[in-house]
């Protein structure tokens, strides 16, 4: 039976459901910890470059795949050509392992909104003490198990919604808000004292804090932050209608997907400063407990503290929902039209294979520290293959697909609707994903391998 294939109503709705996939942990939480970790302001400069040459014109690529064919990652490379269907597959591989800690993290803010609200959070003081309260939170059993578990469960049933009334719904209302709270809690932040030493962290480049390994992590947080490299907005775009401007709406997610990456560091950076987690002329090692330390301590220095955390953390909850919703309806989608299980099926299939990878990722920060790949515990592995490897290679390879593999005519046709809008920027487009796309993601892997 042919069944009728959803898609986003309105303008409006293309741009928030695929900001909505953009933004999320990867803005809040992972790019400021990466800032921390690597100079701050050198990090800043690299990161922003490589979304302006890289994940501009792969974006458009990507919405350009998706929107063409109307189908899923797997389906939509295959259909334009059979030898490259794999870019699909592995983007289907991509997403489980990405599932995998992002689901654990998204744990954790479901668990610190729990706690504001009980009042547990706002019993602290001290940074240290937050850091304490992190630590045997993250490498308990149980607890953080429950709350990746949840997670799973609670995108499940937004999936399970449809694509227009769960997906859409959720992004519309809710991006917006989360737009707001950031930038009231901007402000805060940098008023608060000392906070200035935090902004010239962020923002004055001191590139002599580049290490090996800054220029690849920076083009990794690119990929992830923008969501593209696995096939995700191949799928968003296939909901796409044909009169969706692809251009704008590809420039509009990736500037409001800056803005939240560089507003999350203007929150962080300031407070982390202003309460003593960081000190002036040294670099932080801040890893992945950054937000769950310093966010605390900026509540602590608000009235009604609860209030504001509750708040804050249910707008992370909800920014890692409508990313998690992208990523998970990516092995959905290939299930369903692929193997032509049903939806109901295939959103419970894809749900089960979540629940392995996240529980191993999870386990691994505690009872199952000892096991190391490369080095790595389960929960670094995943996230350092993905960011740093897959999604790389899965634009390195779409770039290629779309710059000299497909027709010529094919992203002119997709990038100006059928010749409805202007189409100067094509040819710039098509030189950027020939030649240098292809060379800048190659020449950051030679850099890493210390060839070059
Ligand atoms: N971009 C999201 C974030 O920043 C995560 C994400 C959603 C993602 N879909 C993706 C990352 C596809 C890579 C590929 O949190």
């Amino acid at each position: 039976m042919e069944q009728k294939r959803g898609s986003f109503a309105g303008k409006l709705s293309a741009v928030l459901v695929a900001a909505g996939s953009a933004v999320g942990l990867g803005n809040i939480w992972r790019f400021p910890s990466l800032a921390a970790d690597n100079g701050g302001g050198a990090f800043l400069v690299i990161y922003l470059l490589c979304v302006l040459l890289l994940g501009v014109p792969l974006i458009w690529a990507e919405f350009s795949v998706g929107r063409s064919t109307q189908l899923g990652a797997v389906g939509a490379y295959r259909t334009l050509n059979k030898r490259w269907g794999f870019i699909g597959y592995f983007g289907v591989l991509a997403a489980f392992l990405l599932l995998g800690f992002y689901y654990v993290v998204s744990g954790w803010t479901l668990e610190y909104f729990v706690e504001s609200i009980n009042g547990n959070l706002s019993k602290y003081s001290t940074p240290e003490e937050y850091r304490l309260l992190f630590d045997s939170f993250k490498t308990a059993t149980w607890k953080p198990l429950l709350f990746a578990w949840a997670f799973i469960l609670i995108t499940h049933f937004v999936i399970a919604q449809g694509v227009q009334k769960g997906i859409e719904k959720c992004s519309n209302v809710l991006m917006p808000l989360l737009f707001v709270i950031l930038f009231v809690m901007a402000i805060h932040s940098v008023l608060m004292p000392g906070g200035v030493e935090g902004l010239k962290f962020f923002f004055k480049p001191d590139f002599s804090a580049i290490s090996t390994g800054t220029i690849l992590a920076a083009m990794g947080q690119a990929f992830f932050s923008l969501s593209i490299g696995m096939g995700c907005m191949v799928t968003y775009a296939s909901y796409f209608n044909r009169e969706t401007n692809l251009k704008t709406t590809g420039l509009q997610v990736t500037m409001l997907d800056s803005l939240v990456a560089i507003t999350a560091g203007i929150i962080i950076f300031p407070a982390a400063f202003s309460v003593g987690i960081f000190q002036a002329g040294e670099t932080p090692m801040a890893g992945p407990g950054l937000i769950f330390i310093t966010l605390p301590a900026i509540f602590n220095s608000l009235p009604w503290s609860m209030l504001w955390s509750a708040i804050f953390f249910l707008l992370i909850i909800v920014a890692a929902l409508t990313s998690t919703i992208s990523i998970h309806e990516v092995v959905a989608a290939y299930l369903n039209e692929e193997w032509k299980i049903e939806r109901k099926w295939s959103n419970w299939l894809s749900t089960a294979g979540m629940f392995v990878v996240a529980t191993l990722a999870s386990l691994s920060l505690g009872v199952l520290n000892e096991v190391r790949v490369f080095g790595l515990t389960f929960f670094d592995l995943f996230d350092y293959v993905t960011a740093n490897l897959l999604l790389p290679i899965g634009g390195f390879c779409t770039s290629i697909f779309v710059g000299w593999v497909l027709d010529k005519k094919f992203l002119e046709r997709e990038l100006t609707n059928d010749g409805k809008l202007g189409g100067k920027i094509v040819p710039v487009v098509r030189f950027m994903l020939r030649w240098l796309c292809p060379l800048i993601v190659f020449a950051i892997f030679l850099d890493t391998m210390g060839v070059i």
